[in-house]
Order: C-alpha cells, then structure tokens, then sequence
C-alpha cells in the first residue's frame, strides 16, 4: 500500500488515511467529510473492492495501482474540478516517469491510445447545504493484467510489474499537482486543451434524443466540450464520446 509514513511525510500537513483495501476510497471520503473532514483531506488505497466509475460503471482497481480521494472544499462546478484533477494527474506523470500522457475528454489519461488513469468528481451535500467534492483518481502504475473487457482499452505505466517510483510519490505528487492549481482555476484549461487528444476528432455519442456525430472543436472553461455538427454546435457538459462510429 502506499506507503503511509512516506506519503505523510510528503504532506505533512494533510490529514490522510491508508488503507490496504477498502470498497472505495470515493465512498471512505464522503463518509469521512460528512463527519467533518478538512479541505485537502487524502484516502489511498492499494485495492478496491467495489470501485466507482463514471456513468453508474465499475472501476478496476486491483493491486498494483493506486487509488486516491480527496476532499476538495470548493463552488468550482464538477467539469472544471475533473479537468483541473487530470492535468495535476497529468504533471505527476511527467515529473515523476517522464512520460507524457495523453488527455481524452473529459476525465480519463492514456497513453498510446490505452486507459492508465480514470477520474470521478462527486458532489457531497447534507441536505441542501454543499459540503464539498470528493475527487477520485483511479492511477494504473504497475498492473500486469487487466480484466478480458479491459485488455484492449487498459494498461499500466509500468506494465512489466515493477513501478521504479513508489505509490506514495504519485499520490503525494498528484495531491500538490491539484491544490497548485486550485487558486488559478480556470488557468488549467490552455494545458488540458494541449494535451487532449479528443480534440480535431470525429467524435461519435448517444443520448435520448439519438445518435450523434461531430468535430471536437474546444473544450470551454467550464470542461464542456464544443462540437460543430451538421445541425450546429453543441456543448457536451458531461457523458462521453468515442472516435469510433456505430456498429450499425
Ligand atoms: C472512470 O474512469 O470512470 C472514473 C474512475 C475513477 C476511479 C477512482 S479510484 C479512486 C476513487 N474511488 C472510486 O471508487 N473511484 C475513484
């Protein structure tokens, strides 16, 4: 697990809690604000039993990555905070492995077209009074193996086993990554724009209204992302696209 005296020693001034295994470090850290966590405060974990995706989905989370919350106190809507939470992943990355990941909109880091890192912003409230935003960050660093459904889409920083940069160094690298860039938010979205690969693409996605197609033209400074279509421009606030077209 990361290490906790290590990570500690990262952040001293943050409030952590290690876990080797829990269900979900997202659900640790709600549960863990509604008793009345402190802005910053870190869950990790080495595994999850019951890893929250987005969109209702699972996330994988067996040993080898590195799975992290933090309480985040702050009005800056989901789309800003997710955006701002994976160029913080994405700067971790580089100082620490010198590999450059790539940014598919709106939440999740690949590298060579594969998965390595998820991200989930949840709202916390009591009532009608907002608490704050769990933001949950799902890192692949060294897995072996993924699940059959994931074996195309899904790989790990260091897919031989053996990561040469300790877990807590990610956590503590992405939790500085994210506070650095809270106060200036909105000033991350120039970087998440360079870095997102989504954009210039053919974009295919589905709604109730149907089945759609466009060109990804910008991502706005709300995380939304403009899509020229026949029709007209839309703004995606949130779901998912795929550069792949329908089956049928
Ligand atoms: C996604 O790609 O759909 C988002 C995945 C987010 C996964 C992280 S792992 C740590 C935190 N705890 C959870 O249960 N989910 C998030």
């Amino acid at each position: 697990m990361p290490n906790p005296a290590l990570l500690q020693s990262l952040l001293p001034h943050t409030p952590i809690r290690v876990l080797e295994e829990t269900a979900s470090t997202n659900l640790d850290a709600r549960r863990w604000l509604q008793d009345g966590a402190a802005h910053g405060s870190l869950v990790a974990a080495d595994r999850q039993t019951a890893g929250r995706g987005r969109l209702g989905r699972s996330f994988a989370s067996a040993d080898g990555g590195l799975y992290m919350s933090v309480v985040i106190k702050s009005d800056l809507p989901a789309g800003v905070l997710t955006t701002l939470c994976a160029v913080a992943v994405r700067r971790a990355i580089k100082k620490l492995t010198g590999k450059n990941a790539d940014i598919k909109w709106v939440n999740d880091l690949q590298i060579d077209g594969k998965k390595i890192c998820g991200i989930l912003c949840e709202g916390v409230w009591q009532g009608d009074r907002p608490l704050g935003v769990i933001a949950g960050i799902g890192l692949n660093i060294c897995q072996r193996e993924f699940p059959e459904a994931l074996r195309d889409i899904a790989a790990s920083l260091y897919p031989d086993g053996h990561s040469p940069v300790e877990s807590a160094r990610f956590c503590a690298a992405i939790w500085q990554e994210i506070f650095g860039l809270l106060p200036e938010a909105p000033g991350h979205m120039e970087e998440y724009r360079l870095a997102c690969v989504t954009l210039g693409r053919r974009v295919y996605w589905e709604n109730a209204a149907g089945r759609h197609a466009g060109i990804a033209r910008d991502v706005d400074d709300t995380g939304a992302l403009i899509i020229d279509t026949a029709e007209g421009t839309v703004a995606l606030a949130a779901g998912e696209v795929s550069v792949r077209p329908f089956d049928d």
